[in-house]
C-alpha cells in the first residue's frame, strides 16, 4: 500500500519536497484492532504543528520517516473489535495512508475513541468538515468564545476556509452583520454567495479602504484564523469590549516563536488595554464538544449551512495541496479534502 511520510522538516512554509509517497507493507489487525481502508483524508493547517523541527505546540510531533498525521474517514474492512464491525464507517486520525490497523478505542490518545460516521446524515466527507473538527471550531468561535449577538458586527479572517466559511454562516444564523476577509476577488464573490454581508479582499491594493468602508462603526467580534498583517489592519476597528476568539494564526505557522518582525506588539497591547479587548485562544472540539456538533448537524438538516468542499484526487496529490494552504495560491472555498479511495 501507499503512504506519505515526512521526508524533511520544512523551513518556513512546507514544500512538496518535505514529503515522500512510499510503499509500505499491508498492515494486519492485531487483537482488539480494526483494519481500515482510508476513503477521505482531511488537510488541516494544524498538521503543520506536527512537522515543526522543534516541538512548539500541538500534541503530535513527527520525525523524518514517520507517516503524516491527519484526520480520515475510513471503512472497516477487517475487525477484531465487536463495536466496530466490518463495513462500519469511522472518523479518526489514521494519517496519510491507504490502510491502517488501529485500536479504535485506545489508540488515539489525542481525541479518544474513533467516531462512527452515519452516512444517512450527510455525505461521509462532512465528518472531516462541517460535521467534524472544523465545524466544531466554527461553532466554538461564534457561539462559545465570540458569544455573537443579533445586531452585532462580526469580522472573520480566513473567511473562505473550512472554519471561516462556517463561522460566518453561524454568525448570520445568530443575527449578526458579517464581514469576511479573504484573498482574491473570486473567493470574495463566493463569500457573498454563501451569505456574508460584505467581503473584503486582503490582497487588493485598497484593502485598508475596503476594511474601513466595511466597518464604519467598528466590530464587536473578530474571529481570527490568520493573524499577521490582516489582524494588524483589523484591530484598530475594535469597539470597546470587543471579543476576539483566536482560532488560528496561520500567517505565522512555520516562523517559530519570534517571527521576522516588524514588532507590532506596542500597538497591539495599546488596543487590548484601551478597548478592554477580550482575546481568547481555544480548541474547537473541546469548547464545542458533542453539543456543538449536534447543533451543526441540526443546521445542516435544516439547510441553513452552505458547506463547500474542495476535493483533491489521490494520496499522491495530498502534499502539494497541503502546501498551497500556506502560500495562498489556492482558489478554494470551504473544506480541503483528499479522496484517497472511492467509497
Ligand atoms: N482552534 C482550533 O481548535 C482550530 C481547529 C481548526 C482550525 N484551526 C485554525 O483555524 C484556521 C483556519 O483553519 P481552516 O481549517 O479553515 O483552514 P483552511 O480551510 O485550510 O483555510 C486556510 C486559509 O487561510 C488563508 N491564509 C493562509 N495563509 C494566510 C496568510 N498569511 N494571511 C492571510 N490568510 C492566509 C488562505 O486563504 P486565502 O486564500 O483567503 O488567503 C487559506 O486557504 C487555521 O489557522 C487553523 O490552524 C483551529
Amino acid at each position: 500500500m501507499k503512504q506519505v511520510v515526512l521526508q524533511s522538516f520544512p523551513q518556513g512554509n512546507p514544500a512538496p519536497e518535505n514529503f515522500a509517497l512510499v510503499d509500505a507493507p499491508m498492515p494486519q489487525a492485531g487483537p482488539g484492532e480494526i483494519l481500515v481502508k482510508t476513503l477521505w483524508l482531511s488537510l488541516d493547517p494544524l498538521i503543520r504543528f506536527s512537522i515543526d523541527e522543534k516541538r512548539l505546540t500541538g500534541v503530535v510531533h513527527l520525525q523524518p520517516g514517520d507517516v503524516l498525521y491527519g484526520g480520515t474517514v475510513s471503512e472497516v474492512i477487517a475487525s477484531n473489535h465487536a463495536d466496530y464491525p466490518g463495513g462500519c464507517l469511522v472518523e479518526g486520525r489514521t494519517g496519510w495512508r491507504e490502510y491502517a490497523a488501529v485500536d479504535p478505542v485506545g489508540g488515539d490518545r489525542v481525541r479518544g475513541p474513533m467516531r462512527k460516521v452515519d452516512p444517512a446524515l450527510a455525505p461521509i466527507s462532512t465528518a472531516l468538515g462541517v460535521l467534524g473538527m472544523p465545524g466544531q471550531t466554527a461553532h466554538a468561535a461564534a457561539v462559545g468564545m465570540g458569544r455573537v449577538q443579533a445586531g452585532e458586527t462580526v469580522v472573520i479572517s480566513g473567511a473562505a476556509g473550512a472554519v471561516g466559511s462556517m463561522a460566518g454562516q453561524i454568525s448570520k444564523i445568530l443575527g449578526a452583520r458579517v464581514v469576511g476577509i479573504a484573498g482574491g476577488a473570486a473567493k470574495c464573490a463566493t463569500l457573498l454567495d454563501i451569505g456574508f454581508d460584505v467581503a473584503v479582499d486582503y490582497k487588493a491594493p485598497d484593502f485598508k479602504a475596503q476594511l474601513s468602508a466595511a466597518l464604519p462603526e467598528g466590530f464587536d467580534v473578530y474571529i481570527d484564523n490568520v493573524s499577521g498583517d490582516v489582524t494588524v489592519a483589523v484591530l484598530p476597528f475594535a469597539k470597546f469590549r470587543a471579543r476576539m476568539p483566536v482560532a488560528g494564526f496561520i500567517a505565522h505557522y512555520g516562523v517559530g516563536m519570534e517571527g521576522p518582525g516588524p514588532d507590532h506588539m506596542p500597538g497591539f497591547m495599546r488596543i487590548i488595554n484601551s478597548r478592554s479587548l477580550e482575546i481568547r485562544g481555544f480548541s474547537g472540539p473541546v469548547v464545542a464538544g458533542e453539543a456543538g456538533l449536534a447543533e451543526m448537524a441540526q443546521w445542516v438538516r435544516e439547510g441553513k449551512l452552505d458547506y463547500r468542499e474542495a476535493v483533491v484526487e489521490g494520496l499522491e496529490n495530498a502534499a502539494a495541496a497541503f502546501c498551497e494552504t500556506f502560500t495562498g495560491g489556492n482558489s478554494r472555498v470551504g473544506k480541503l479534502l483528499v479522496r484517497v479511495a472511492a467509497a
